[in-house]
């Protein structure tokens, strides 16, 4: 059992009322002027807590993990994705990993819909315009997208956030297509009326609109690869609000600025926060700064899920959201 009021190292600012919780419940420090945290301040961190709860801007790789002082039991990252932690390295050293998911699944398919609309739609064009008062008056073939509506969906990766693009989709008239490592259950597919694609390289090759929603392991690193990207049709669309490393961004800009692939909605970036400069210079794609779980109604909630993560471990239970490594 851990000490009663343990050492929590929050590493970024959280908001308001899930900072207050936390100092109720814990000894915690917080990184008040919300800069990311140093190398050497995480090395600092890791060394004197018993629980850090870091975000997706800190690396926790097994070299920090390496560092860690025998306090640190608990990594409770503020986060569903946990690509930026060595789960396997803090396991083996006896230091659980635990994760938010679920309550920022809405908020990233709104998010998707929101990007496939844009691009689509060519939101961000017309806005600049009229902004700009650049408006002249109406005309029959100015300013043309694409129809949504009948259109084909591949959603690459069938979790909690794939399945809840896929209702919002049903619900735009659009056909739902997937790849995934096993097909959804039946009565899933069922209700989504899904369409199961064992090989990726083939529903590329036959939709219009695809929407990335796996995680990043090893196994998705640039599993859009540019031999793979070249296969969707030039007026599709790539939607990606899961993680940039899933995608070449190299070859998707080459592709974009040819016109070999039609458009492309992208929240998240390979070198995140850098994002490819070829993509800053296109008109057919629409980028945003990682705006997935940003609502103040996700990021409450997501404090809520760390809140409750260290306070059961504190009181010597199984945290709710353990990351095993055999889920990843
Ligand atoms: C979070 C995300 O804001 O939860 C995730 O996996 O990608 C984001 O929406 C970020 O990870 C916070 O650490």
């Amino acid at each position: 059992m851990a000490a009663k009021k343990p050492k929590v190292i929050v590493t970024r600012r959280l908001p308001d009322p899930v900072e207050t919780r936390m100092r109720e419940l814990f000894d915690t420090e917080l990184n008040l002027d919300d800069e990311p945290m140093s190398r050497q301040a995480l090395v600092d961190a890791v060394g004197r807590c018993d629980v850090l709860a870091p975000t997706i801007t800190d690396k926790i790789d097994a070299e920090l993990i390496a560092q860690a002082g025998d306090r640190l039991k608990l990594i409770a990252n503020f986060g569903a994705g946990i690509d930026h932690v060595d789960v396997a390295a803090a396991n083996a050293r006896g230091i659980q990993v635990t994760n938010t998911p679920g309550v920022l699944t809405d908020d990233t398919a709104d998010l998707t819909m929101a990007l496939m609309m844009a691009v689509s739609r060519r939101l961000v064009e017309g806005a600049n315009v009229a902004q700009a008062g650049g408006f002249k008056g109406w005309t029959p073939t100015w300013m043309m997208g694409r129809r949504i509506t009948g259109k084909r969906l591949g959603i690459i990766g069938m979790g909690r956030i794939g399945q809840a693009v896929a209702r919002r989709a049903r619900a735009f008239g659009m056909q739902i297509h997937y790849h995934n490592r096993k097909p959804v259950s039946p009565r899933i597919a069922e209700e989504l009326e899904a369409t199961y694609w064992e090989s990726l390289d083939q529903m590329l090759a036959r939709m219009d609109v695809i929407s990335v929603n796996c995680p990043h392991t090893p196994a998705t690193y640039h599993l859009l690869s540019a031999r793979r990207l070249k296969l969707m049709p030039p007026h599709a669309i790539l939607v990606n609000t899961a993680r940039g490393e899933i995608i070449d961004e190299s070859a998707l800009a080459d592709l974009l600025a040819k016109g070999e692939i039609g458009g492309a909605g992208l929240d998240v970036f390979e070198f995140e926060p850098a994002i490819n400069p070829k993509l800053l210079k296109l008109s057919n794609s629409v980028l945003l700064p990682h705006l997935g779980s940003a609502t103040v109604e996700a990021r409450i909630d997501m404090g809520e899920k760390v809140i409750i993560n260290i306070k059961t471990w504190m009181d010597g239970h199984k945290p709710p959201d353990r990351v095993l490594t055999s889920m990843l």
